[in-house]
């Protein structure tokens, strides 16, 4: 008991935050334009860098040369969003657009942002002044708040304050927010979705952005890529491709893989194009792993756990014992009919992500390590 205490401690000592991530962003000093910037990237570690969120971009800034940050010239460092010809809608907060309620149609393409009358959904230029509706998601409301401003502002305020400018899923939230601009007698206000053309190296989703004053702003010319600047705490900048500068890489350890595969399929996967399947030896793991799995289509994912007959008892593949577990109760007993059950161990996709035991021929999703 007292052994298994000081082992948790040890690993909540050893997990930092900065390491209980599970993408690790690398500053790489050398001076290149954007595309070898991407090269070097994708070579070297996953794809140029990705950031999803505030909490990202804290995490890119601080892996970010100190000399660079304190320098007193204007420095500016290279991340993976790049300029494409595709315009499409997005919501701030990365929802998928499914549900849309336009009132002509939606035309697609200009760099617009999007408003709600009457309950149905108008777009116009990002620097009108108008009200706002944030989500919060602690509380699950939609709220409006602040006064008239511009779509960028309206989306900073409801970041600091809120969750984010809110989207609207299906009608039954449309409606409800239809009921509470009638209820404060406001007529019009911005929902979260815009339209750019803005996408990330690595093809995430992600539609954090970070925009300076007035960028992007093309400077006359063409400037289709992205870089951080340094003396505005990592705001976003557009600049030409061709620049040459120093840049951030990401490195996912993490890989879910969307095939339904027995378990010792899985395994060979793993082995034959990454490192191996997970294993989930340490609650840091276990964290990369709730972050990964949400995009699983199977209810559970293999994991590199499976019931070892000759020793009777779980063991994770690298050989090691089963210290960290997170077991649904009734599952990580010892099998008696182990030499005709061959069982390996699978994480849920829902819930509390709990291990269950499986019998090794299901067919499920995967995740394997990369490092
Ligand atoms: C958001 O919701 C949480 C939980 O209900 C609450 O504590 C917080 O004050 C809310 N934020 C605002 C600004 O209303
Ligand atoms: C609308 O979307 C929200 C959020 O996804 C969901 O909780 C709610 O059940 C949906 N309502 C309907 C009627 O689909
Ligand atoms: C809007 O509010 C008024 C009262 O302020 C009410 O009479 C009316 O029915 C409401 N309309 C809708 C569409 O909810
Ligand atoms: C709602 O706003 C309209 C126009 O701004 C105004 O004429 C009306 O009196 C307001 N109604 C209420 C109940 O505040
Ligand atoms: C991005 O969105 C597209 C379309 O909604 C989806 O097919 C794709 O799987 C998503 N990619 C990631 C990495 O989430
Ligand atoms: C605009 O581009 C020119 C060179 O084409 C450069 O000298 C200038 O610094 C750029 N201005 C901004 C604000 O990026
Ligand atoms: C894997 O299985 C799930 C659940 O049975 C199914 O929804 C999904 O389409 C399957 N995926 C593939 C790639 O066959
Ligand atoms: C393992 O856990 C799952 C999910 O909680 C549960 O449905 C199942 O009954 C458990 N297995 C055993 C043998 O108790």
């Amino acid at each position: 008991m007292a052994q298994t205490l000081y082992f948790s401690i040890l690993l909540i000592a050893l997990c930092s935050l900065s390491e209980c991530i599970q993408r690790r962003y690398h500053h790489i000093n050398m001076k290149k334009n954007w595309t070898e910037a991407q090269r070097y990237c994708r070579e070297k570690y996953t794809d140029l860098a990705t950031v999803n969120n505030m909490n990202d971009m804290n995490q890119l800034m601080k892996r970010i040369n100190h000399s660079l940050l304190m320098s007193s010239n204007d420095v500016f460092v290279w991340i993976g969003l790049m300029r494409s010809s595709v315009h499409e809608w997005k919501w701030s907060l990365g929802d998928p657009v499914k549900y849309t309620n336009w009132s002509n149609g939606g035309s697609n393409g200009p760099v617009d942002c999007v408003y709600m009358r009457d309950g149905s959904w108008h777009h116009q230029s990002c620097n009108t002044n108008m009200r706002f509706i944030c989500y919060n998601e602690s509380s699950k409301r939609f709220i409006i708040d602040g006064s008239s401003v511009s779509w960028r502002d309206a989306q900073r305020f409801c970041r600091q304050h809120h969750t984010d400018l809110t989207s609207v899923r299906n009608q039954t939230e449309n409606q409800q927010i239809q009921k509470i601009m009638n209820d404060t007698n406001i007529s019009e206000v911005w929902i979260g979705l815009f339209s750019d053309s803005w996408e990330w190296s690595d093809e995430s989703n992600s539609t954090f952005r970070y925009w300076g004053l007035n960028q992007p702003n093309k400077n006359g010319s063409s400037e289709d890529c992205t870089a951080v600047r340094m003396k505005e705490q990592g705001q976003m900048h557009d600049l030409s491709c061709s620049s040459y500068l120093t840049f951030v890489c990401h490195e996912d350890n993490l890989i879910l893989i969307q095939m339904n595969l027995s378990w010792s399929e899985a395994l060979r996967y793993c082995r034959e194009n990454h490192v191996d399947l997970v294993s989930v030896d340490s609650e840091e793991i276990q964290f990369m792993v709730t972050k990964v799995i949400h995009q699983s289509s199977t209810e559970a994912v293999w994991m590199g756990l499976h019931y070892y007959c000759q020793m009777n008892l779980w063991i994770w593949i690298r050989g090691d014992d089963v210290c960290y577990q997170n077991w649904a109760p009734g599952n990580g007993t010892k099998l008696m009919n182990c030499n005709t059950e061959h069982r390996a161990g699978a994480v849920q996709s829902g819930g509390d992500h709990l291990w269950i035991s499986r019998p090794q021929s299901h067919k499920l999703n995967f995740i394997c390590s990369r490092y």
